[in-house]
């Protein structure tokens, strides 16, 4: 006899942020769900982006902290990276993030499948194993893998991508970062404050090339400072290993560098392929993203996308909040669709970015007229006083008709823990409030946001540390 299908509420093919968002969400609402996943819940941030990239982030800032704490008059001994140990630091935090995440799925009576998960039509979700669900509704979040460039083929010795870096039992002694964006950045931070010789080679004219100019300066000023060598508007030809197969020449333009390590980071690619989707409306674009309207509906009725897999910004958590729209809908609840032009940024280099709605160049090139604030962390004394004072806070605005700041477009910060300070810029950009009314709320005396404060008070014209 032929076993009928598995029948559910709502079928998940993929267990990452996206999938496991919608899954909590229906779950806490009632409905059944089944998530199939091929390795772990928790997907790539858990266990191969996000988590793990900010756990090694911080054992720099330990290993900056150590290194700095003479001038805070505390005398220690240099300070010896064992990488190993900082490996298993790393892997007991997301360990406990998984096992958390897998008891709160159970909790919420989420059933997961162990496989590869394909649909056909009918909304039936075959796993490689043979078992057959069936969703009410599909929500497909199979999510993205890095991104390659030809001749560079991943061996995970001479050249890696996040996910190779992330397991690395011991840093190399030099390596070259091809791409310059929002991983290229945090791993070059991150490799350069625990001693490797890094290079970055970046094909547009600057880093960071989403964030706005004088952001993006300070780290690059920052990265200069601290011995990286940093070269922009160039074209990575190719590279050629040693004989002895433990260092490469990596050639770009005229030049060349010899490393240890090339760490690919161009950006990262759905990973449609597996997803079946024969005999369905499904349809996947030509970079291999899955098309969906601004409800994250595909053209299959009852089946919706999230995640890396779509093309919205690769965050996860823009992949949360798809999916929390997602379960909504599917709840009949009334849903607004997300203006991806307003989501947060938040990238963990030293020093940290963090940014909400339209950078300066951005906002001129959507056709505003604009007035824009900045204030350097400089004269900020928290920031004095953790020995942090580079970076800035930059207010973009719409120019108003008495060509005064009205709206606020954009807040870019950089310097000393900015991404935990981006709240206020956000919920600013997305209430699209005016100086004046953000103007009236006290910031802390003395905290680091407080730098926030005096931009959008000297946009006022009533600064009183900035003119
Ligand atoms: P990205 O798109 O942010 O940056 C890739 C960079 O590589 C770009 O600057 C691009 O110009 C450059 N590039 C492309 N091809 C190149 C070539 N052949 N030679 C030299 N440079 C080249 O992608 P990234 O950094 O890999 O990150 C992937 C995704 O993950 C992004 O969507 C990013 O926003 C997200 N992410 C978010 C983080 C966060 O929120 N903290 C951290 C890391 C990644």
């Amino acid at each position: 006899m032929v076993p009928t299908p598995q029948q559910f509420d709502v079928v998940i093919i993929g267990g990452g942020p996206a999938g496991y968002a919608a899954a909590l969400h229906g779950g806490l609402a009632g409905l059944r769900i089944a998530v199939v996943e091929k390795e772990k819940v928790g997907g790539t941030c858990l266990h191969r982006g996000c988590i793990p990239a900010k756990e090694f982030l911080e054992t720099a800032t330990v290993y900056r902290t150590v290194t700095g704490a003479k001038e805070f008059g505390i005398e220690v001994e240099a300070p010896v990276v064992q990488f190993a140990q900082s490996q298993a630091r790393k892997q007991k935090v997301v360990d406990q993030l998984w096992r958390g995440l897998q008891g709160l799925l159970k909790k919420r009576k989420v059933v997961t499948f162990a496989g590869t998960g394909s649909l056909g039509p009918d909304h039936l979700v075959r796993v490689d194993d043979g078992t057959e669900l069936v969703g009410t509704h599909v929500i497909l979040a199979s999510g993205s893998v890095p991104r390659t460039i030809p001749g560079f083929d991943v061996d995970g010795r001479l050249v890696l991508t996040s996910d190779e870096v992330l397991a690395l039992e011991k840093l190399p002694s030099s390596a070259a970062v091809i791409g310059g964006g929002a991983i290229g950045c945090e791993f070059a931070s991150m490799l350069s404050d625990l001693g490797t010789q890094v290079t970055v080679l970046e094909a547009l004219p600057k880093i960071l090339p989403g964030c706005d100019k004088d952001v993006a300066d300070v780290v690059l000023r920052s990265f200069k400072k601290r011995g990286m060598d940093v070269h922009t508007g160039v074209n990575v030809a190719g590279h050629t290993p040693s004989a002895d197969g433990r260092s490469t020449t990596v050639h770009f333009g005229e030049q060349d560098v010899t490393v240890e390590a090339v760490v690919v980071s161009v950006g990262r690619r759905p990973l449609s392929e597996n997803l079946g989707l024969e005999g369905t409306g499904v349809r996947v674009d030509r970079r291999g993203f899955v098309e969906v309207d601004e409800y994250m509906r595909t053209g299959e009725p009852g089946v919706f996308a999230a995640g890396d897999l779509v093309d919205t910004p690769a965050l996860a958590h823009v992949g949360f909040a798809e999916s929390i729209r997602i379960v909504d809908q599917i709840l009949g609840d009334p849903v607004v669709p997300i203006d991806y032009s307003k989501v947060p940024l938040c990238i963990y280099s030293h020093p940290e970015v963090a940014i909400a709605g339209l950078s300066e160049e951005a906002a001129r090139e959507a056709g505003y007229d604009v007035v824009t604030k900045k204030d350097p962390f400089g004269g900020n004394g928290r920031a004095l006083i953790v020995g942090e004072p580079d970076g800035l806070v930059k207010v973009i605005c719409e120019k108003g008709p008495d060509g005064k700041a009205g709206r606020i477009l954009g807040v870019h910060m950089v310097g000393p823990w900015v991404t935990e300070q981006l709240g206020q810029g956000y919920l600013s950009v997305n209430w699209e409030a005016t100086p004046a009314e953000v103007a009236e709320f006290i910031q802390p005396h003395p905290t680091l946001s407080e730098t926030f404060g005096e931009t959008v008070l000297a946009l006022t014209g009533r600064g009183l540390h900035v003119g």
